[in-house]
């Protein structure tokens, strides 16, 4: 079990079984028919999934802009705070595009949900949402392409932190102990 800062870390989903859910998920996003399309990664906790998953639309044909909006609703802890902050904004004019919002973890869906409500005030024609990990669970928003469900355990690594540690891991995991 791989050690990391005095913690071992339990591998959940290894970095094989990513890139080729990451290969099958961009030609499900290709087949899906977006146009004009702005993809716009959910930072942080994304950066590592969507920097991949942006290189597998290229070997699937696409060819979008990309932009960044940094959320944040969980800050240093590991409990949802329930209010989503704009921390950094995308520069990007999405009136009449389509767009797709790339975030790594999909548990209550406030941070995606509020992404998503924000794109189309601002005229977006349509907003898809690609999640790698999706915790299932009742709530008002769901993703259209989904790389893993993910089960209710605290999860690190491939972009997601524990008080933004751990984010390195090319794998996603679990704190042991
Ligand atoms: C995490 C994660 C998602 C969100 C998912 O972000 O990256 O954006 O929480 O939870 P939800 O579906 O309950 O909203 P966090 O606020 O920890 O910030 P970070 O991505 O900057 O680490």
């Amino acid at each position: 079990m791989p050690q990391v800062r005095d913690r071992r870390i339990g591998v959940l989903f290894p970095a094989e079984a990513i890139a080729a859910r990451n290969a099958a998920m961009a030609a499900e996003i290709a087949a899906a028919g977006y146009r004009d399309l702005l993809v716009v990664a959910v930072l942080k906790g994304s950066f590592i999934f969507a920097a991949d998953l942006l290189r597998a639309l290229h070997g699937a044909g696409i060819s979008p802009e990309v932009d960044f909006i940094s959320l944040s609703s969980y800050g240093a802890g590991t409990v949802s705070s329930g209010s989503v902050r704009v921390v950094r904004d995308i520069e990007s004019d999405v009136a009449g595009r389509d767009v797709l919002l790339i975030d790594d973890i999909l548990e209550t869906g406030r941070t995606i949900g509020f992404a998503r409500d924000l794109m189309l005030e601002r005229g977006a024609r349509k907003v898809g949402l690609a999640v790698l990990l999706d915790k299932k669970r009742p709530r008002a928003v769901e993703a259209d392409h989904i790389g893993f469900v993910c089960p209710d355990v605290f999860v690190v690594g491939y972009g997601m932190d524990a008080a933004h540690a751990f984010r390195e891991l090319p794998f996603v995991g679990v704190v042991e102990d």
